[in-house]
């Protein structure tokens, strides 16, 4: 048999009041996606032929969102007539009348919802010639969601919505999961005759099912035994737990691919990271964006990645780094803090408490202890001493620091943009580099060195530094050495 022809419906004109927030519900973020992006990617790995998303509050906000994640996306704006029936059935207008295939209607505020759950409720729908298959759970405290209605023989008759429901009725404790497959004709029939005629007075879109049926088509609901990918986030509760949730599935799903995760309670990993089997995650780090990271890498601990690229061998400990490169074997940390347009060459090394800016150092050079490095390039094999600053800002302009390949810049240097420092130079300890220094010299800028005798003596008579000065000249050692 042919595979029927698929559409998504994503439903997200609700309001959301419950998140208290300034942001539309469905733009929140989970895993660093808003949750209507997670319901989009999940649409897209189904490869329908048309997705179509409802929306109506925040129209202009919801509707750039997913047209920005998922341009194809085809919007639809719900009218006054409120409901999730009333939604559907505007959806099902934007669909080619030729369309006659089946149709996933999927929630903008429900995100864990996937693909493997959906491939088989959408074969077995399509197999069993069902007009409806909603995907149902059981749970233990169903308070707020609708019941599967079954009569004597376990047969599905209908949903009812809490508020609408009976106190035998609200016993039931299958619920209707808000996840469905339709028949196009059977739902664009049951649809036309759904009345707002309830508690809420909201056209319901679990109304199909008892009309559906009624109209002599076949209805059913799966039971999951994976609650998450129906739960629904209505408040930052939710939007935390079904957020610690996804964490935990990207987690696993990186260490059965052979990536070492040490404390997966601690590591957030978020849905667009990438990374190899052997490497290596230690505790409480954060991998952002697009960040991406090679095999035999070691991150952590406490270290933050947003959209890094992590050569293979490298280590980053304690650190934090957004949009910077690190080459094959480079190391970095702990305590460093990178800024975007960092490059680190293979085997280079950022070390404690380096800030680096618009960097790119070479292989194998080093910038290892307490420095400032911004707008710079570095060559390859080059040192910078500890302390080292560089001043890229005049205060009105940035400016350009270029340093050649195996120089050695002395420590707390300060090195002043523009300029350029060539090949094999080396740098004297406390150097103001203001001017360009040409291959193989040694630049030194600071004034010989005095030593006033016995000043501490006449000018800090009894402080503590004289008194110590005293001792000193005649000390035992220096007895000893004077008789030698
Ligand atoms: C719905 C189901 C309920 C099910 C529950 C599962 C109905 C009538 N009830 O209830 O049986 O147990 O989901 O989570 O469908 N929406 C629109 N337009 C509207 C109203 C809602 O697009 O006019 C969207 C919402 O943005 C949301 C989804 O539809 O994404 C579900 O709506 P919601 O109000 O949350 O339905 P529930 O009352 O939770
Ligand atoms: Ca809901």
């Amino acid at each position: 048999m042919a595979a029927k022809r698929l559409a998504v419906v994503i439903l997200a004109a609700g309001q959301g009041t419950r998140m208290k927030s300034a942001t539309p519900k469905v733009l929140h973020r989970i895993a660093g996606r808003s949750l209507i992006a997670h319901v989009l990617d999940t649409a897209a790995g189904l490869q329908p032929e048309l997705v179509v998303a409802v929306v109506r509050h925040e129209r202009e906000l919801v509707a750039q969102a997913i047209v920005d994640h998922a341009p194809h996306t085809v919007i639809v704006e719900q009218d006054e007539i409120p409901g999730t029936g009333r939604a559907v059935e505007q959806a099902l207008q934007a669909l080619p009348e030729s369309f006659d295939g089946d149709i996933v209607v999927l929630s903008g505020d429900v995100p864990l919802i996937d693909v493997a759950t959906l491939q088989p409720l959408i074969a077995g729908h399509a197999e069993l010639g069902r007009g409806m298959t909603m995907l149902s759970a059981v749970f233990a405290n169903p308070v707020g969601l609708g019941r599967i209605v079954r009569d004597a023989d376990g047969v599905v008759r209908r949903i009812v919505e809490e508020k609408d429901a009976s106190d035998d009725e609200r016993r039931i404790t299958e619920i209707n999961g808000g996840v469905y497959v339709f028949a196009r004709a059977a739902l664009e029939a049951a649809l036309s005759g759904v009345s707002t005629d309830n508690a809420q007075g909201e056209k319901y879109l679990t109304d199909a099912a008892a009309r559906i049926l009624a109209a002599g088509g076949r209805v059913d609901a799966v039971s999951t035994e994976d609650t998450w990918v129906i739960a629904g986030v209505n408040d930052r509760v939710q939007l935390s737990e079904v957020g610690l949730e996804l964490n935990r599935r990207i987690v696993r799903a990186h260490q059965r691919a052979g990536v070492t995760i040490v404390d997966p309670a601690s590591t957030w990993i978020e849905s667009d990271v990438s990374i190899e089997a052997d490497a290596e995650i230690l505790p409480g780090t954060h991998l952002r964006g697009a960040t991406s990271i090679s095999s035999g890498a070691v991150i952590g601990p406490d270290t933050t990645l947003i959209d890094c690229e992590v050569g293979a061998n490298a280590k980053i400990r304690r650190s934090e780094a957004t949009l910077a490169v690190f080459s094959e074997g480079a190391k970095v940390g702990p305590f460093s803090y990178l800024r975007p347009g960092t490059e680190l060459g293979a085997g280079g090394k950022i070390g404690a408490f380096v800030e680096t800016k618009n960097a790119k150092i070479g292989d194998g050079s080093k910038v290892p202890h307490l420095s400032y490095v911004g707008d710079a390039t570095i060559g390859i094999g080059s040192n910078v001493g500890a302390g080292t600053i560089v001043a890229n800002y005049d205060g009105v302009e940035k400016h350009q620091t270029v340093v050649g390949d195996a120089v050695r810049i002395g420590s707390k240097n300060v090195l002043v943009a523009p300029v350029t420092i060539e090949d094999g130079v080396y740098t004297a300890a406390g150097t103001v580099v203001r001017k360009n220094v040409p291959a193989g010299a040694l630049a030194m800028n600071v004034a010989p060195q005095r030593n006033i005798e016995g000043w501490v003596a006449a000018k800090r008579p009894g402080t503590s530094s004289a008194k110590a000065a005293d001792l000193s000249a005649t000390s035992p050692e220096e007895e000893q050495g004077n008789r030698v």
